[in-house]
């Protein structure tokens, strides 16, 4: 029997909007709220089925062009989370990591970050990644910028760059590749999601609205790699 080798799944959570449309709800913050309940959920199915890394997509750097009202909206519901929630993760033994050019948000925000980062820092049951404020091209931009930086002051020799040392200058430096992205909500589009991390990964793709997921559909979506990677002889 061929062993589920998958090591870091990638989670693209889309569909929140039309959910909250589709349930006849005026604000689109119904389905967030509704996305961030199968968000905790998905942290528990994980462990269920032993998946040691997890990243999931929160907030692109796209959706920063979204209307003021709906940005500052899901900062609040983000807020919640890392503040009323956290103490979920810590039952769960979830670590949290948060990925992504925060620097847009504001110092009490970031500190709210942190905050929850370090009261989850001995949680090793799964690591968990949450991509916010997050854009594969942004990541690639500020990874050069900062290998840039260490050449120019003399810190690096242009000689030694590999991928494994471009790779120490990425948010997710020291986790391994994402092995299947999972993208809920219809379109078949990775939007800026990891395009370093996830060059081998399988891709599955659902109709589903992201809070309609369910573990069922995750164990769909194992299965699939399962099956690809049998079919590998892998
Ligand atoms: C994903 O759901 C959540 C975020 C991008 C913050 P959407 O808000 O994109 O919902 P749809 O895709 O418009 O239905
Ligand atoms: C991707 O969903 C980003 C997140 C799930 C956070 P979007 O709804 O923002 O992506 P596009 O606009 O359909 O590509
Ligand atoms: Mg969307």
């Amino acid at each position: 029997m061929v062993e589920n080798k998958l090591r870091h799944l990638g989670v693209i959570m889309d569909g929140n909007r039309r959910w909250a449309k589709q349930h006849m709800f005026r604000s689109v913050m119904k389905g967030h709220e509704a996305g961030t309940d199968t968000f905790i959920d998905l942290c528990e199915w994980c462990e269920n089925a032993d998946i040691p890394y997890l990243t999931v997509y929160a907030f692109s750097t796209e959706n920063w062009k979204r209307s003021q009202e709906e940005v500052s909206d899901l900062f609040a519901l983000m807020r919640k989370f890392f503040v009323d929630e956290i103490h979920r993760c810590i039952e769960m033994g979830v670590g949290v990591h948060v990925v992504g050019n925060l620097s847009p948000l504001t110092e009490e925000d970031r500190q709210i970050v942190r905050n929850a980062e370090e009261v989850t820092k001995d949680c090793h049951k799964l690591y968990l990644q949450i991509a916010m404020s997050y854009g594969g091209r942004d990541e690639l931009l500020r990874a050069v910028k900062s290998y840039g930086e260490d050449l120019l002051s003399g810190r690096e020799a242009l000689g030694d760059l590999t991928e494994e040392k471009f790779e120490t200058y990425l948010d997710t430096a020291g986790v391994p590749d994402m092995d299947l992205v999972i993208r809920t909500g219809g379109d078949q589009r990775l939007s800026n999601f990891f395009p370093w991390q996830t060059t081998y990964a399988d891709l599955w793709f659902t109709d589903t609205l992201w809070p309609d997921f369910s573990e069922e559909e995750l164990h769909k979506a194992l299965d699939f790699y399962r099956t690809v990677k049998v079919n590998k002889g892998k």
